[in-house]
């Protein structure tokens, strides 16, 4: 029996799938060894931060129909973000009577369950017969308890993905996630570290720390002795050589604390994901972010002059409801005087239920026009930074064979860059120390620094 498992959206969703799969291989399934062979399940984990996430998802799962018709002894299942949003079970119910089971956000784990139903409601209906359909979508109040206890079967080695808090509580005004994953809940700090520690002991050279904000880590424990900060330093106590990244950041949140436990740390990475969203003050209060230009600006210096090659990654929107050409060249100026190593950046997409969908909206042509501009102007930022990196050594964790380069292999600095440089499968998950010797835009090259052979054969 084979599951196949499709993913949409961000990191947090890529660990859920993880736990998805370890349910699925308790249940007794298997990854789909090759696309040749027709699964047993289906998985849609969703995504619906953004309209084109959305339509993505559901026009995929329309596809599906087809292959059920084909093969009607298919479960297929829907998770993730997209089931908990107003109306969605009403719409897949509907419009989508070949889905079966449909689980929110914090109900993954009862899907050995409703598999267990639907296959019996199967076994046992007649042919005129409504077969049993699962939609489960309420918040658990002993959610925590039984996401302890989820299996995760691990796919991104030599990174070990591990949430540390659920939900978001901040309800900026353009947000639907607050609507869709529930109020903040901190995972116990035991229950972090011994997960830490498990992946540290099972091979895995980096643990990413996940929650919608990271920052607010503990804050909803009512006898909490550990902050975000304090948290970071019990994780770099622990034994193993191992890094440690987390996200992501909000800037409000974000404080001297945090950054001397990562500065005065051996393990955790000098690199940040801050996403600043705008650069102008309107906007930003417009957008409910609770900081100032003056204040994240502050911040960035705060963070470099304790450590002055931290890579600083950010998210940017453009096109907010309010945001006037003014607004935009604040953007611009911000994005120029801050120098971020990359930025992810976005087109402002109307979310149903917030805020700022209920504001009168910017011509699509303006932020395309926007859009296009900054990541010109990013692009050219990030150009330049990487040629900073020529000549210097870096401490690489192999993550993979580079998918464009024969005989090549690729991983992360501790700063966060992407580096290429030979080597073969052997050497994933190992940490090599890498001459740079190239950049190409976002990418750096170089040669690991014991092999200086493979400037000759490469
Ligand atoms: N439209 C466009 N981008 C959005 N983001 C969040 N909501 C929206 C939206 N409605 C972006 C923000 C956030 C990132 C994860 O997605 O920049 O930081
Ligand atoms: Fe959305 Fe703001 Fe929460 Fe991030 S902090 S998930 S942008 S509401």
């Amino acid at each position: 029996m084979f599951y196949k498992i499709v993913t949409y959206g961000c990191q947090m969703n890529v660990h859920e799938s993880e736990k998805i799969a370890g349910l699925l291989e308790q249940c007794g399934y298997s990854p789909l060894p090759s696309e040749d062979i027709a699964p047993d399940i289906i998985v849609f984990n969703t995504c619906c931060i953004r309209d084109n996430a959305e339509r993505r998802a559901l026009g995929n799962i329309g596809v599906v129909k087809a292959e059920k018709k084909r093969n009607p002894a298919l479960i297929l299942a829907v998770c993730g973000c997209m089931t908990q949003q107003d109306g969605a079970k009403d719409v897949i119910k509907q419009r989508y009577p070949y889905v079966d089971i449909v689980l929110g956000t914090r109900n993954i784990s009862r899907l050995p369950e409703e598999i267990g139903k639907v296959l019996a409601s199967r076994a046992a209906a007649k042919k005129s017969d409504k077969r049993y359909r699962a939609f489960d979508t309420e918040y658990l109040s002993d959610y925590l308890n039984v996401d302890e206890n989820t299996p995760v079967f691990r796919t991104s080695y030599p990174n070990a993905w591990v949430n540390i808090i659920y939900g978001c509580n901040n309800f900026c005004s353009y947000c639907i996630v607050p609507y869709v994953r529930g109020r903040e809940v901190s995972r116990s700090v035991d229950d972090v570290l011994d997960e830490v520690k498990s992946c540290v002991d099972e091979g895995y050279g980096e643990t990413t720390l996940l929650g919608q904000n990271v920052n607010s880590y503990g804050n909803d424990i009512a006898d909490r002795d550990v902050n975000f900060a304090a948290l970071l330093r019990k994780i770099d106590a622990l034994d193993g050589k191992f890094r440690v990244r987390f996200m992501t950041s909000h800037p409000k949140d974000l404080n001297e604390e945090i950054a001397d436990a990562m500065a005065q740390s051996n393990k955790i990475c000098k690199n940040i994901h801050l996403p600043v969203q705008a650069g102008s003050d309107k906007v930003l209060r417009d957008m409910n972010r609770r900081y100032t230009r003056e204040h994240y600006l502050g911040l960035i210096d705060m963070l470099r002059s304790k450590m002055p090659d931290i890579g600083i990654t950010t998210d940017i929107m453009v096109g907010f409801p309010t945001e006037t050409e003014e607004d935009f060249r604040d953007t611009v100026d911000l994005v120029e005087k801050v120098g971020y190593s990359n930025a992810f950046t976005f087109v402002y997409s109307p979310r149903k239920g917030t805020p700022a969908a209920a504001m009168p909206q910017i011509p699509y042509e303006i932020k395309k026009r926007r859009i296009g501009e900054i990541i010109k102007l990013q692009n050219s930022v990030t150009k330049r930074l990487s040629e900073n990196y020529i000549g210097g050594v870096y401490e690489v964790l192999v993550e993979d064979v580079a998918p464009k380069h024969a005989g090549m292999v690729c991983g992360r600095t501790d700063s966060g860059r992407l580096v290429t440089f030979p080597g073969s499968s052997d050497d994933v998950g190992k940490f090599v120390d890498v001459r740079i010797t190239e950049s190409r835009s976002a990418s750096l090259f170089g040669f690991a620094e014991d092999k200086p052979f493979d400037k000759q054969n490469g």
